[in-house]
C-alpha cells in the first residue's frame, strides 16, 4: 500500500495575484513511480486558485516558452506555446488545437492564510 501524496508548498498568497501563474517543480513522489522531475503551475483567476502538471497532452513537452506566461494574449485560455493549443483555464480541457479533447493534468490545490498547496491527484 503507497501512501498518498503529500501536499507541497508553492508560495504565498500574496505571490500569486489575479491573473498570474507562478512555476514550481514537484517534489519527487515515490521514487519507484517517478524519475524524472514534474514541473507545474497555480494560477489564481475570479479569486480561485488552480493547478496543472506544465505538460502539454500532444507531445508531452512543456506548454510554456517564457517563463511564468501559460495564458493566450487575452488572458482567457492556457495556450501551448509550440503549437497553440487552447486549454480551459477551470478544467484544463483543450478545445483547440492538435489535441483537441485531451486535457492538462490537474493538481490539487488548497490556499490556506500562508500557504498555496499543491499535491498530485493520487
Ligand atoms: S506540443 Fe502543445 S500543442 Fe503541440
Amino acid at each position: 500500500m503507497t501512501s498518498p501524496p503529500s501536499w507541497q508548498r508553492v508560495c504565498h498568497p500574496a505571490e500569486l495575484r489575479e491573473g498570474e501563474c507562478v512555476e514550481f517543480t514537484l517534489a519527487k513522489g515515490n521514487p519507484d513511480q517517478q524519475t524524472t522531475d514534474l514541473r507545474g503551475f497555480v494560477f489564481r483567476r475570479s479569486g480561485k486558485v488552480y493547478g496543472y502538471l506544465n505538460r502539454c497532452p500532444h507531445l508531452g513537452i512543456e506548454l510554456n516558452w517564457m517563463p511564468g506566461r501559460f495564458m493566450d494574449a487575452d488572458n482567457c485560455f492556457i495556450q501551448c506555446a509550440t503549437h497553440g493549443a487552447l486549454f480551459l483555464p477551470d478544467s484544463g480541457e483543450c478545445i483547440a488545437g492538435p489535441c483537441q479533447g485531451d486535457a492538462l493534468i490537474p493538481l490539487e490545490v488548497t490556499e490556506t492564510g500562508d500557504d498555496i498547496l499543491v499535491r498530485r491527484p493520487e
